[in-house]
């Protein structure tokens, strides 16, 4: 087991490859209630908890991003209110960024803050959702515009769980780690070079060197800049354009398959501002596709995905700003680009 240490708002620790049931029953101690947060399809696989006089309350939610949104938190606040939940109970979410990013939300927000521990079950949840302490839901207008900044307690990373996992989420949790290879840790680059998804699959001390490696950068980033007031927007390389197929896919693509086509969408853009030279471009596209992900999105309209990149949390008022890299770990801001590169790029990406 690796230990990761965040400090932001609060200090805790990122525990890479613990058995999770020991892991958690620490923080159950002296605690009267906890409610456990959980994918409706995930219920036989959560166990029935017991520590001393500790109550448990189990809340099943809707699979996926069907979960974050106003009409289920409403019901939540009223289960918590109903169970009597008060500041010193726990709040711990078992499963995908959804379900995390959910429950801590559900933290936060009930009676200004309890405390949540995460227990990410897929690669997209372990390498970035659950670290970090964002936690929110869902707008009709895009992703992630309604939430708080709330550290969880501790995070507790247990690959059993990835046998949970279909290929394609598998690989569609790869994304983020690519990600975090172009902006801080060429050596993620390295690993996953020639590799598809079931490559990573197949080997475990892989998979954790990946998930390690990509915890402690973005443990390092939300340390220095828990808030977002700028480091740490450069985890959102390729979720500007990422975020908005995501809306305009309705949620049926997956977070890391949107991830992969804004990697490639701001890697096009980037080249088409001279910004990149062509092999770097290519690294782009090589490593994506290597792990069967999409780098193309043909079923959108560019005025409606350019409507939804406006509303970036990246965007200030009129002006959209991208995070961008010149090299391999080096990234700067592009602070509103020509809507006709905006556009050339997007006819790269879209045919
Ligand atoms: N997922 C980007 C961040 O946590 O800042």
């Amino acid at each position: 087991m690796k230990i990761i240490r965040v400090d932001a708002e609060r200090s805790y620790s990122v525990l890479v490859d613990a058995p999770y049931e020991n892991a958690l029953q620490e923080h159950f101690a002296g605690r009267e209630r906890v409610a456990i947060f959980f994918s409706e399809s995930m219920k036989n696989r959560i166990p029935q908890f017991s520590a001393g006089e500790t109550e448990f309350f189990y809340f099943p939610l809707p699979d996926s991003e069907g979960a974050k949104n106003a009409a289920v938190l409403l019901q939540v606040w009223n289960w918590l209110g109903a169970a009597g939940f008060t500041r010193t109970d726990l709040v711990v979410g078992i499963g995908g960024g959804a379900v995390t990013d959910f429950a801590g939300f559900a933290a936060a927000s009930w009676l200004r803050g309890l405390d949540w521990i995460a227990v990410p079950t897929t690669v997209a949840g372990m390498v970035d959702a659950s670290v970090g302490g964002k936690t929110g839901i869902n707008s009709d207008y895009g992703k992630n515009l309604i939430g708080a900044f709330h550290s969880p307690i501790s995070v507790i990373i247990d690959p059993s769980w990835l046998q949970t996992l279909s290929d394609r989420d598998f690989a569609a949790g790869l994304a983020e780690v690519v990600k975090t290879g172009f902006i801080a840790d060429g050596e993620i680059l390295e690993l996953l070079q020639g590799k598809t998804g079931a490559d990573i699959r197949k080997s475990l001390p892989l998979t954790i060197e990946l998930i390690e490696r990509s915890v402690a950068v973005k443990a390092k980033v939300v340390s220095g800049d828990f808030k977002e007031s700028f480091d740490r927007e450069i985890l959102n390389y390729g979720h500007t354009f990422g975020h908005a197929v995501e809306l305009a896919s309705k949620y049926s693509l997956r977070h890391g398959e949107c991830v992969s086509i804004g990697l490639m969408y701001v890697a096009e853009l980037s080249f088409e501002l001279g910004l990149i030279n062509q092999e770097l471009l290519d690294r782009h596209r090589s490593v994506l596709k290597n792990l069967n992900l999409p780098v193309t999105y043909k079923d959108g309209s560019w005025l409606e995905l350019l409507a939804s990149m406006r509303l970036d949390k990246k965007s200030r008022g009129k002006n959209l700003r991208f995070v961008t890299i010149t090299e391999i770990g080096k990234t700067q801001r592009l602070e509103s680009p020509q809507e006709s590169a905006l556009l050339k790029a997007y006819e790269k990406v879209s045919k």
